[in-house]
């Protein structure tokens, strides 16, 4: 990508002034609405903190796609030529009811190929940001490669709360199975606060039945750099402009995991 070290510190600016819009904006009353069931929310916050990346982005980069959650841009059917993949708010529900633990995730891929991941943890102002062969920073400072030792038994692993309920993935038999192995489970309600997280190498591992390419595009740029590996829970590569299931690890703990699940 021509200018990539460019576009890197303009998309920073802009994800932090994004920051400080949402950080203003949630002082007043603001619209909260539902999408897919009365769980699923979107808050007129959300739509401005996408429109604001759009009119940006637009402005300066016309030849540039961007897929973001809200659809404020447009609908992106390849990945050729540079796109960017937003989600304005992940957590939007810890946004709503604890006013934290939510983020603003861009990441930039280039003809399909990951180049800029940005998560910034707006309440915390802690940038997590990946740059392809380059590495992963956490405010400025490079991040260390994860353990590429630690096990399965030894993991900390993100599990939302749809592993509690009956799925057609993994009975709940080998759901009592896997949190008895594990050394903990953490859920945190932002999927991109937990590929970042896992970068930092401050949990081990996240597992989930479906996220959007808006949720895991930055976060796995920034896992790669750090040696960790972001799939599908089948092993095949994510797809950026359809749903996944995400298994995102290090290589031990992935595979572990993978063969877990697999296991009649
Ligand atoms: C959600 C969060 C959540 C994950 C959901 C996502 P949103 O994103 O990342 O942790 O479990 O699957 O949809 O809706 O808050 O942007
Ligand atoms: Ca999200
Ligand atoms: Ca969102």
């Amino acid at each position: 990508m021509n200018n990539r070290d460019y576009i890197l510190n303009e998309a920073k600016q802009w994800v932090i002034e994004a920051g400080k819009l949402i950080k203003s904006e949630m002082q007043k009353p603001y619209k909260i609405d539902t999408k897919r069931d009365r769980k699923d929310l979107v808050t007129e916050i959300d739509k401005n903190t996408e429109q604001f990346f759009v009119d940006h982005i637009t402005k300066r980069y016309p030849d540039h796609k961007i897929l973001g959650e809200e659809g404020m841009g447009e609908e992106v059917h390849s990945l050729d030529g540079t796109v960017w993949i937003i989600d304005p708010i992940d957590g939007t529900m810890n946004f709503v009811h604890q006013q934290r633990f939510f983020a603003i995730s861009v990441g930039i891929y280039h003809d399909g190929v990951g180049e800029i991941g940005l998560i910034y943890d707006v309440m915390n102002d802690t940038m997590y940001e990946g740059i392809k062969g380059e590495g992963a920073y956490k405010d400025g400072e490079k991040l260390a490669p994860i353990d590429p030792n630690k096990t399965l038994s030894d993991a900390l692993v993100g599990l939302n709360n749809f592993w509690a309920i009956p799925n057609r993935r993994l009975d709940e038999r080998k759901i009592h199975d896997l949190v008895r192995k594990v050394k903990g489970t953490r859920s945190y309600g932002s999927a991109a606060l937990e590929f970042a997280y896992i970068a930092e190498g401050i949990i081990d591992a996240y597992i989930t039945m479906r996220l959007q390419p808006w949720d895991i595009a930055a976060g796995k740029i920034i896992v790669d750099e750090v040696g960790g590996v972001t799939t599908r829970v089948d092993g095949s590569s994510i797809d950026m402009l359809t749903g996944n299931t995400v298994i995102c690890s290090n290589k031990a703990i992935h595979e572990s995991l993978m063969s877990f699940i697999q296991q009649k």
